[in-house]
């Protein structure tokens, strides 16, 4: 079946139509690439001549920002543009054996697009469904529970040519998968209570009222649900301090990136608490005086777009938003959603704001921090998804409530996404301060043999240390919480891990760029069986670069689930060890192997080198 091609004057109009609605503002560059994606199936040469034209960005910069993330495309890709989520747990549930199933029904090849331009098969990032994986993205839209009569499915209406639209809607449900729901996740405030609870306590929108809420979430004592943990009464403080120039406002951004793997539970505080989510940036924008706020929302997650659209709308129709909200004079803000397009350093803050500002993703240096010289160089806060919902409930119920849950040094809960090997993957809300045990117990884990916390830049925890406990004083974490049983290979773990962070590295800085790609090969000459124990040295060597000289925390983390897998898991390497003294990256007889049986010459007498050439050889 062959395609039409678009006219040079119908990618034109589509591409004014687009910028148009983004006001011909170049900042939106990443969000009209991608619509003008959605209506091309691709990016085409005539689609950026336009672009220049009509936001006056210079071509080089429009085609560096569409090369940067993985979801554009600047050759056709097909009509269906198919990702299988390569996660280590969609792994662990087969993903391979159905893409090569899905690759031989349609009669291509892997990372290829198919003769007559319909489809391409690839594989991305975890995509953030491991709890219901494996998982795919068909243009984006994800589909989940891939059995090989869904992937047959798939096969059949792909080469019949059906638009997604008529595909059956089981194919693209996500379930929320709530197992264990405590504050965040338990029933939801009636939209605005927060806010009024937050007016009440100091009336009018006074200084005095902002100050009374800030103080709240200093007694709350919260930390950022991101990873680092940082104290989020003091970001507030220092972008409220923040001095403004001639012209300049402040900023809250949502940080819904979500692409550490195995961690989804964003994915469901938005599904299900978008209101709550909505209503903490709200309280942080009275905090701070912000007008505008954006929700960064991860490209895999394209689906919940045109919901969380509808919630804003209700949101402004209920005067929860807008001008002058709850009726107070002056208390204006709104909030726009931005779509990520697969790069997870997008995720770290100053590369999201990057990206906000339609750039590439690539992060800033520090200092200056976002809190003075954020989004357009102004003072911006920057917090999780789950640090909003949180600072919504302490507006509604006050800060001494809050931190009275939990621990000393980590006030409130933590929303787990649990994957892996257990009988009941999902989403866990527990206060602070409970043992990896009994999640484990919970999930329905059996004979467990490691649990990755926190996603490849996290720990990973040996059955040794079940009794230790999520928190900040022991095991912190952004919310990913990977099991595997003894039948797993913890090497595999590790190498898989590997592959992600080379292949997420954004390439800025030199030790990060190189260094992952070595790692990643020291890995897979493990896996080939020719490391030696010569190359646990180098990891070391390679480890001290990537944590001294990266520019960024991807960087720094690359090399700990190898490290960790090292110290606790040794015998999966050393299983693998084929020579105990220094040995060569390339074995020259293996390599040659293959050409020497089909050329006929499989004898090993074959490529003896010949007298003349010195002392006979046989490798
Ligand atoms: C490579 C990288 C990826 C990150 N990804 C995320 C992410 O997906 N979501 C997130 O909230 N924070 C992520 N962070 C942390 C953010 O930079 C930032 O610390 C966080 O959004 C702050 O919010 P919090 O204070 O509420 O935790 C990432 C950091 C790095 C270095
Ligand atoms: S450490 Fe890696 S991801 Fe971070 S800036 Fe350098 S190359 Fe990019």
């Amino acid at each position: 079946m062959a395609f039409p091609e678009l006219h040079a004057e119908a990618i034109a109009g589509i591409v004014d139509r687009v910028a148009q609605r983004y006001r011909r503002d170049p900042t939106c560059l990443v969000q009209i690439l991608r619509e003008v994606q959605e209506a091309c199936d691709w990016i085409p040469p005539e689609a950026i001549d336009r672009l220049q034209v009509v936001l006056g960005v210079p071509r080089t910069k429009i085609e560096g920002v569409a090369g940067f993330y993985s979801f554009f495309y600047t050759r056709p890709r097909g009509r269906y543009r198919i990702l299988f989520s390569d996660n280590i747990t969609d792994r662990m549930l087969g993903n391979m054996s159905l893409m090569e199933r899905l690759c031989a029904a349609l009669w291509i090849e892997p990372g290829k697009v198919s003769e007559d331009g319909l489809v391409s098969v690839d594989k991305a990032s975890c995509t953030g469904m491991c709890d219901q994986g494996p998982a795919l993205l068909v243009n984006n839209y994800a589909v989940t529970r891939l059995t090989e009569a869904r992937i047959d499915a798939i096969a059949d209406l792909v080469r019949n040519g059906v638009p997604l639209a008529e595909w059956p809607a089981e194919f693209f449900a996500v379930s929320d998968n709530v197992r264990r729901a405590d504050l965040l996740l338990g029933p939801n405030p009636l939209p605005g209570t927060a806010l009024k609870a937050m007016i009440a306590r100091a009336p009018g929108r006074s200084e005095g009222g902002a100050a009374a809420m800030l103080e709240e979430i200093k007694r709350s004592n919260l930390r950022g649900r991101g990873g680092a943990g940082f104290t989020t009464a003091l970001k507030w403080e220092a972008c409220r301090n923040a001095p403004l120039r001639s012209g300049q406002q402040r900023f809250v951004v949502c940080n819904a990136d979500e692409g550490e793997p195995g961690t989804f539970k964003d994915r469901v505080l938005l599904t299900a608490h978008a209101d709550l989510v909505f209503e903490g940036m709200t309280v942080a924008a009275y905090v701070l005086g912000a007008r505008r706020g954006f929700l960064y929302l991860r490209g895999e997650y394209r689906y919940l777009l045109d919901p969380l659209n509808a919630v804003l709308q209700r949101r402004r129709e209920a005067g929860l938003l807008g001008a002058n909200i709850l009726g107070i004079p002056g208390a204006d803000f709104d909030i726009e959603i931005h779509l990520g397009a697969g790069a997870y350093v997008c995720g770290e803050e100053s590369a999201l704001i990057e990206s906000l500002e339609g750039k590439r993703g690539t992060p800033r240096n520090r200092p200056p921090f976002p809190v003075t010289n954020g989004y357009l160089d102004q003072p911006t806060v920057v917090n999780n998804v789950e640090t909003y919902a949180a600072a919504a409930l302490i507006a509604l119920n006050g800060g001494d409530w809050y931190a009275g849950i939990g621990t000393k040094q980590s006030a409130g809960t933590k929303i787990l996404s649990v994957s892996g090997d257990c009988a009941r993957p999902g989403i866990y809300e527990y206060p602070f301060g409970v043992t990896v045990r009994q999640v484990l117990a919970d999930c329905g884990a059996e004979d467990v043999q490691a649990v990755q916390i926190s996603g490849p830049s996290g720990i990973c925890v040996s059955a040794a240390e079940f009794d230790r406990r999520i928190g900040f004083e022991d095991l912190p974490t952004a919310g990913a919480f990977m099991v595997f049983n003894h039948s797993r290979d913890m090497f595999e773990v590790a190498r898989n891990f590997v592959h992600f962070f080379q292949h997420e590295s954004c390439g800025f800085c030199t030790p990060c760029r190189v260094g992952t790609s070595l790692l990643k090969n020291l890995m897979d000459k493990l896996h080939n069986g020719h490391g030696s124990p010569y190359d646990f040295t180098e990891i070391e060597k390679l480890n001290q670069i990537l944590l001294s000289m990266s520019h960024c925390g991807l960087g720094h983390t690359a090399c700990n689930p190898v490290l960790d897998t090292i110290a606790k898991f040794r015998p999966a390497y050393e299983r693998r060890l084929e020579h105990t003294d220094f040995t060569p990256a390339f074995d020259l007889d293996r390599a040659l192997a293959a050409a020497r049986q089909m050329t006929g010459r499989d004898d090993p007498g074959a490529h003896i080198v010949p007298e003349e050439f010195g002392e006979e050889k046989t490798s």
